[in-house]
């Protein structure tokens, strides 16, 4: 098992370690923005039905289900599809209205989870086109879709997903672009020049990983906390949720992840100088936005936590603490920006003594409903 983590003391930091490689394997074969390539071999039979779709549905659970709603935003901006993102033990047992213009888009690390298959099942006898984006290859969910892209991310072993997420976020970014490029809604040259940038993303992740020993600071100083917000607006909004999961999962602190904006219709009401708040503050179009949010917390003694894009200077000089992360386009930034977030939760739950890569009562792969 020491060889098999790779001198890391746990899977869960050596996963963390390998996104910029695991992204990089994902995007491997399929994109070449100088060539302006982008092909998802799973897509090809299926490109007309995802063309024409009148709805996107994206079903999942859990981390997966984040990724979802990063997608949620992908698509919209750059395919200008309506798109509705469906917990899987909700879909399946709501009489959804669904029918042969759907396009479901099912995700999940293992391929076996037993809601996102049923809701596969139940979305297939109403007619519609299901594509999974899956990690285990040959696993159920890829077995039970009419097609589908793996993510490529290598075997996922610590219960908390860390890289299994960036990879999803990868090859659903990839359809965005293809998607949009085909319906004509991204011209060529923001096209390119968004292949250029996803490109770019494993260099970004592994700049940010340098950060891991100011991170460690900063978890011994919230190790002991009983609370956490984590709050973020746009494509980060999906990142604050996803952030306040990988600390309750593993560290047993309880956690919440709200669009920055909602904090004043109840959060608001918890924050005092005990109060921890980790926003993801990045250079984007709502980054000033989120700098008004800051200040109201900080005007009630809260604790501000923020990763900022490098070189920022306006929320260093209001946060308590600042993580920088390299500049990225904002639709990528989920990509680069929970990357910080992994590392803090890690360290908190390892300084807390918990078992991270296994953590109480959780499971890798939830094959019950
Ligand atoms: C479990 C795991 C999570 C995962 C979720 C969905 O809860 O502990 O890490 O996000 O299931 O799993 P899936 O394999 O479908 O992505």
């Amino acid at each position: 098992e020491a060889i098999e983590k790779g001198g890391y003391e746990h899977f869960m930091m050596k996963e963390i370690y390998e996104q910029p490689k695991s992204i990089a394997d994902c995007l491997r074969g399929r994109l070449d923005a100088k060539s302006g390539r982008l092909v998802l071999g799973g897509l090809r039979d299926y490109m007309n039905k995802f063309q024409n779709a009148e709805r996107i549905i994206i079903t999942a659970c859990g981390t997966s289900w984040h990724a979802g709603l990063v997608a949620e935003y992908l698509f919209e901006e750059f395919a200008r599809v309506p798109v509705e993102v469906e917990y899987a033990s909700e879909f399946r047992y709501r009489n959804p209205v669904i029918g042969e213009k759907d396009f479901v888009i099912a995700i999940s690390q293992s391929g076996e989870t037993a809601d996102t298959l049923a809701a596969i099942e139940l979305a297939k006898s109403k007619g519609a086109t299901i594509f999974g984006v899956c990690n285990v290859v040959g696993s159920s969910i890829p077995r039970a879709t009419h097609a589908g892209s793996y993510t490529h991310a290598g075997p996922e072993i610590g219960v908390a997903s860390t890289k299994a997420f960036t990879a999803q976020i990868s090859v659903l970014a990839m359809m965005a672009l293809k998607l949009g490029y085909q319906r004509g809604t991204l011209p060529e040259s923001r096209y390119i020049q968004l292949l250029h940038e996803l490109e770019a993303i494993p260099g970004k992740v592994e700049r940010a990983l340098k950060s891991n020993e100011a991170i460690k600071y900063i978890a011994e100083e919230y190790k002991d906390v009983r609370n956490a917000l984590y709050l973020g607006r746009g494509y980060n909004f999906p990142v604050a949720l996803e952030g306040a999961l990988k600390l309750k999962e593993i560290s047993y602190i309880h956690a919440e992840g709200y669009p920055a904006a909602e904090m004043k219709h109840g959060p608001i009401a918890l924050i005092d100088e005990e109060m921890p708040v980790f926003f993801i503050a990045t250079k984007d179009s709502s980054y000033e936005k989120v700098v008004s949010n800051i200040q109201e917390v900080k005007a009630r003694k809260g604790k501000v936590i923020a990763v900022v894009t490098e070189g920022d200077t306006q929320v260093k000089a209001i946060a308590d603490h600042v993580i920088e992360i390299p500049e990225t386009h904002e639709a990528f930034a989920p990509l680069v920006a929970v990357v910080p977030l992994q590392l803090l939760s890690y360290h908190i739950a390892v300084m807390r003594g918990c078992n991270v890569d296994q953590p109480r009562n959780l499971a890798k792969s939830v094959t019950v409903e």
